[in-house]
């Protein structure tokens, strides 16, 4: 069975780019959980936040994971908040290999400060309002992960490489311990 890839990893961090790279790249299906989420919903996240509140909003990312536990050869752009679910992670980690995608609060700022479509950014929109939220997830992510790999100043191809390699080694090392202890 081909194993999934599950981006994890602040906003900003490059989830989207780098998932359709794979995608493209190594022919892999590629679902973009937000977005999966806005057409099932007809509606955008924003507007999910303002009129049916977060804790909506975080029940459907865990179903929508749960309706892809049977898929195969996917590269999933995990919404950046997905990962503080333990339950979330332990559907990831059934069926992938889970990979955070860093940046520093500096680059994320750089790469998000024009948008409006996220919700927990509107009116904090500064890199102390970043840090703070990163250094309260940062853990969390780095727990759920098999391996993080950074972004800043780097380029999508290397990324995607660097992603593909130790994918490979990780799902090797699994093998190997069921074969132990099989
Ligand atoms: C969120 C990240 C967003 C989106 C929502 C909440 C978060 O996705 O799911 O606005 O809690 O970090 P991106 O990480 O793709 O921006």
């Amino acid at each position: 069975m081909s194993r999934n890839i599950f981006l994890i990893g602040f906003m900003g961090a490059g989830k989207s780019t780098i998932a359709r790279t794979l995608c493209d790249l190594y022919e892999m299906k590629l679902v973009e959980m937000d977005e999966q989420i806005e057409a099932q919903e007809g509606r955008s996240i924003s507007r999910i936040f303002s009129e049916s509140g977060e804790a909506y909003f975080r029940s459907l990312e865990t179903e929508l994971l749960e309706d892809l536990e049977q898929m195969t050869n996917m590269v999933v752009s995990c919404g950046g908040g997905a990962a503080m679910r333990e339950e979330n992670i332990a559907i990831m980690r059934k069926s992938g290999s889970v990979i955070y995608l860093s940046a520093e609060p500096e680059t994320i700022y750089d790469r998000v400060k024009n948008a409006h479509t996220r919700p927990l950014l509107e009116g904090h929109m500064d890199i102390a309002y970043i840090e703070e939220l990163m250094a309260e997830r940062h853990p969390k992510y780095q727990n759920a992960a098999d391996f993080a790999v950074k972004t800043d100043g780097r380029n999508t191809g290397d990324i995607c490489k660097e992603i593909i390699e130790k994918t490979r080694v990780t799902a090797k090392n699994v093998d190997t311990v069921s074969g132990h202890t099989n």
